[in-house]
C-alpha cells in the first residue's frame, strides 16, 4: 500500500480527518493542499508557520546561486561536509548525525524506526503536531499529556504515562504552539524517569531564540541517554524553510536506525550549500535572534498595555488569549491579507501569531484592533 506524503502544514487538517479517509481517499493530497493559502496574493503578510521574514543570510543566498554547479551531481561530498560541519558544532561523531528533508523527516523516520501497531508514543498536548501525525499513519497509539497551567509540557505526567510499550516520548521544548520551556533541571529529571527501551524525542526547532539562561540543549547529555535523540532545523532561525533541511543527533545505534528509515540522498544540493554557508557565517543566529526577539518584546509590550493575555514566549511566535473561538478570526485576518493561527483544538480561544518585521507586526495590530478589540 503506498502511502500518501503529508506535508507539514497539511497536518492541521488531516489533524480532523480519520485515518480510514485518509488511506482511502485518493485524493487526499489535492484535498489537503486546497487548504492550503493557494490563491492568497503574494503581498499577503505571512505570520502562519513560523517562518523568518529575513530569510536566508546573503551568504546563503550567494551559495544558492552558485549551486548551478553542482545540480548536476548527488550531492554526497555536501551530505559529506554538511555532517562534519554539524558534528563539530556539537561535538559529537559524524556517525551521529543524521540530515533530513526538513527536520519533519526526522520526525517521521523515528516514528518508522520506534513505533509499530501495540506501541504508543507520549506527547504533550498542544505540542507540534507531526509525530502524533505520523504515529497515526503507523498505527501506534498516541497518549496526550494536557500542558500544566503555565502552558508547560508536564514531564512528571509525561513520564508517568510511559509503559512498557511506549516506543517514543516527544518532547518539543521550546513547545510549539505555546512558545513555553521546560528548564535544563526538570529535562534531565525528566530523561531519568522516562523508561530506558523508550526513544526520548527532543525536538529544538525554536532552540536558538531561548535566551534564560535556565534552559539548555540537551544535545551535549548524549554520552548519558544511550535513548536520547534531538531534532533541529534550519528553518527557523536560519530562514531556510522553503529549501527543506534539518538533522538528527543521537548515539550512533539510534542513528542507524533512524537512518534505516530516510531516503537516500534525501538533501538537495543547493540547500546543503546554503546550510554550510550559514553555519560558517558567525552573525546569523546572534542577528536574527536579536530581531525578531526584540520584535517579540515589542509585540507582548503591547499587548501588556492593551490588557490582553498572552503566554510569554522563548520563541518567534506568541500565543495571545481572544477569549473566543480563533477560526473566525484566522478567517477575519486573512480577509485582510494576513494569515496567522492555525487553530489548536485543545487551546481554541488562543491565537498563534508568528513574529514578523515590525511593520508587519504593526499591521497585525491594527487589525488586531479592528478584528478583537482589549
Ligand atoms: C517544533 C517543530 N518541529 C519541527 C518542525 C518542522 O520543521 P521543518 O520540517 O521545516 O524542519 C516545526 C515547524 O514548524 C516545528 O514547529
Amino acid at each position: 500500500m503506498i502511502l500518501p506524503s503529508l506535508s507539514r502544514r497539511q497536518f492541521g487538517d488531516l489533524a480532523a480527518k480519520s485515518l480510514a479517509l485518509a488511506l482511502a481517499a485518493p485524493a487526499l493530497a489535492g484535498e489537503a493542499a486546497a487548504s492550503l493559502p493557494l490563491g492568497v496574493p503574494d503581498d499577503a503578510i505571512q505570520l502562519n508557520a513560523n517562518e523568518n521574514p529575513y530569510g536566508p543570510c546573503p551568504r546563503a543566498l550567494a551559495a544558492i546561486s552558485r549551486a548551478e554547479t553542482i545540480a548536476s551531481r548527488y550531492p554526497e561530498a555536501a551530505i559529506e561536509r554538511v555532517t562534519a560541519t554539524l558534528a563539530r558544532l556539537h561535538a559529537v561523531g559524524r556517525e551521529q548525525i543524521a540530515l533530513g528533508c526538513g527536520s519533519t523527516e526526522i520526525l517521521r523516520a523515528a516514528d518508522a524506526a520506534f513505533l509499530a501497531p501495540g506501541k504508543n508514543v507520549v506527547v504533550a498536548e498542544p505540542t507540534f503536531e507531526a509525530v502524533a501525525g505520523f504515529a497515526r499513519v503507523f498505527r501506534a497509539e498516541t497518549r496526550k499529556i494536557p500542558v500544566t497551567r503555565d502552558f508547560r509540557s508536564d514531564l512528571r505526567a509525561m513520564a508517568a504515562a510511559c509503559d512498557a510499550n511506549t516506543g517514543l516520548v516527544y518532547l518539543c521544548n521550546p513547545n510549539n504552539p505555546t512558545g513555553t520551556i521546560n528548564t535544563g533541571a526538570e529535562v534531565a529529571a525528566f530523561l531519568h524517569a522516562v523508561p530506558k527501551h523508550a526513544v526520548v524525542l527532543v525536538d529544538e526547532a525554536y532552540f536558538h531564540f531561548v535566551e534564560t539562561p535556565d534552559y539548555a540543549s540537551v544535545i551535549p547529555w548524549l554520552p548519558r541517554f544511550p535513548n536520547l535523540l534531538i531534532a533541529r532545523t534550519f528553518s527557523k532561525v536560519y530562514g531556510l524553510a522553503g529549501m527543506r533541511l534539518g538533522y538528527g543527533v543521537a548515539q550512533p545505534d539510534l542513528i542507524r536506525a533512524l537512518r534505516a528509515q530516510l531516503l537516500w540522498d534525501n538533501t538537495n544540493a543547493a540547500v546543503l550549500a546554503a546550510a554550510q554557508a550559514s553555519l560558517e557565517d558567525p552573525d546569523v543566529v546572534p542577528r536574527n535572534r536579536r530581531l525578531l526577539n526584540g520584535t517579540r518584546d515589542w509585540l507582548c509590550a503591547e499587548l501588556h498595555r492593551e490588557g490582553r493575555r498572552y503566554i510569554p514566549s522563548h520563541t518567534n511566535f506568541v500565543m495571545i488569549s481572544l477569549d473566543r473561538d480563533v477560526a473566525p478570526i484566522i478567517g477575519q485576518f486573512r480577509a485582510r491579507n494576513i494569515l496567522v493561527g492555525r487553530k489548536f483544538p485543545s487551546l481554541p480561544d488562543w491565537l498563534r501569531v508568528s513574529i514578523g518585521t515590525r511593520p508587519q507586526m504593526q499591521a497585525f495590530l491594527t487589525a488586531l484592533r479592528q478584528i478583537a478589540p482589549a
